[in-house]
């Protein structure tokens, strides 16, 4: 049983301010929760000098396992959707030795020693870094090396330790990425807002050990497909605004909206109480306690959210339940395949509904940004098209200038209008009946060497 204690209910619905009592978690309750991340799919381990032969075995069996019935419907579907793209994203789908993980640090924390020892590795920020985040995550910029090491040899398990000289040369460069080393000296030039978040990345397969819960002690970081990064970009939360985010847990992205902004309030629903549980553990573990009042978990069904708080947020993000192209490529049995292939069909009406239901949560001039970890247009640009048509006062708003092309050093996004596989322009609706010209979303699709996504997003602006 929970071991959360939830206070009384805010409002009329069934939302509740989160308790941040802190339970006893085990190390197998972790695991467990790790294990069905929706993002970052099934648990690897580097590719580093140490790994044993049993764990090389394991991994093998675990490659081995990609469900055979849903990567025959992936291929069908995709090499239609995305040409040549998708024979390079489904190799890297079907090789977890080729993924990289990326590094939110968390602002509430003490990150020095974590930034020392990411940047000894190879580690570099996905995003330029604002004043206020280095005061905020740093402190002072220097640390001198024994200080560094013994910090390092504190903050990180032995055997990662022991795998690591100090200058982060056992790295091996994987000889299918493109020369990313040099990319990352450079920073994007990007004309958002620079966001107080940060996000580590590295050019290999490097995977920074997940960090254990510490009683008393906040997290330090959060290792997240970068790519779940972009919706949050795009939603470009200010100080002080009223934020929804309908589909919740685990809370990788209210995590990182945290790490952007100081919101007045921010609502995180999560119908699944599980997922609700583990939702508020990640929030309990990365938020300190004056933001407590800030942020309220909330159960409803999302697709009711826009009837009982109609109009009431500046920004909402609808991050819909999905395909989610990496994990459902492992779904064990063929059976289970099977089953998950009948739900793929009923998801576009769900996320449609879902939708609808944010742009009458949000307010008059407000945001909502749509996104999905699958690569299926029946899921994304299709779910968008479908409620836009309903909804003349809602407007989409291009992302291409404004993330894909400053992020493209690090993202691979899809040039191709949906069904249209090799034919390169940009991802704008042709003009509908002669009258609309519409940028329904962009695409990240996994490539060897900037392995993110997939990853959808949209972004909606309610006109009136
Ligand atoms: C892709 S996951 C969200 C991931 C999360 N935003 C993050 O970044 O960690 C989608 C979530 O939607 C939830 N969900 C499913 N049906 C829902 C509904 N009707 N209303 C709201 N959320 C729903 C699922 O339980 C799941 O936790």
């Amino acid at each position: 049983m929970s071991k959360y204690i939830f206070s009384t209910h805010l409002f009329h619905s069934p939302r509740r301010i989160i308790c941040f009592k802190r339970p006893k978690q085990t190390q197998s309750a972790v695991w467990r929760l790790r294990s069905v991340s929706c993002h970052t799919g099934p648990q690897v381990v580097s590719q580093r000098r140490g790994d044993t032969k049993n764990q090389v075995t394991k991994e093998r069996k675990k490659e081995k396992s990609s469900c055979q019935p849903v990567l025959e419907h992936f291929d069908q579907q995709y090499s239609q959707e995305l040409g040549d793209l998708w024979t390079s994203a489904r190799a890297v789908l079907l090789d977890p030795h080729s993924w990289q993980y990326g590094v939110m640090l968390n602002r509430f924390s003490a990150v020095t020693g974590i930034t020392q020892i990411l940047q000894s590795q190879g580690f570099s920020t996905l995003l330029p870094q604002t004043d206020a985040s280095t005061l905020l995550c740093n402190g002072p910029s220097t640390v001198s090396d024994s200080k560094y090491r013994a910090e390092r040899d504190s903050l990180l398990p032995p055997d990662y330790v022991s795998s690591c000289p100090p200058n982060g040369s056992h790295l091996q460069p994987d000889s299918t990425s493109p020369a990313l080393g040099q990319d990352l000296q450079s920073e994007p030039s990007l004309s958002l807002p620079r966001p107080t978040l940060q996000c580590y990345i590295h050019p290999y397969t490097l995977r920074f050990p997940s960090q254990p819960h510490r009683p008393g002690q906040l997290k330090q970081y959060y290792l997240l497909n970068a790519a779940s990064l972009l919706p949050v970009l795009a939603l470009g939360v200010s100080d002080g605004e009223k934020v929804l985010d309908l589909c919740s847990a685990p809370g990788g992205k209210a995590l990182a909206v945290m790490q952007c902004a100081t919101p007045a309030l921010l609502c995180c629903n999560e119908p699944d109480p599980h997922r609700r549980d583990w939702l508020a553990k990640t929030l309990e573990s990365f938020l300190p306690q004056p933001l407590i009042s800030r942020v309220i978990v909330s159960a409803q069904d999302g697709r009711s959210f826009g009837q009982s708080e109609a109009g009431t947020y500046d920004k909402v993000l609808v991050d819909a339940p999905c395909s989610n192209d990496r994990s459902w490529l492992y779904s064990g049995s063929s059976q289970q395949g099977e089953q998950r292939l009948k739900e793929r069909a009923r998801l576009p009406a769900l996320q449609a509904q879902l939708l609808r239901s944010a742009l009458s949560a949000v307010r008059p001039g407000g945001v909502v940004v749509y996104s999905t970890c699958t690569l299926s247009s029946s899921e994304n640009y299709a779910v968008v098209e479908t409620v836009l048509d309903e909804c003349p006062e809602a407007e989409p708003e291009d992302l291409w200038e404004e993330i894909a092309i400053p992020l493209s050093k690090y993202f691979t996004f899809n040039p191709a209008h949906p069904g249209q596989g090799q034919t390169p322009c940009k991802p704008s609706l042709q003009p509908q009946n002669g009258t609309y010209h519409r940028r329904l979303g962009i695409l990240v699709v996994p490539q060897l060497g900037k392995t993110w996504g997939p990853m959808f997003l949209s972004r909606i602006r309610r006109r009136k």
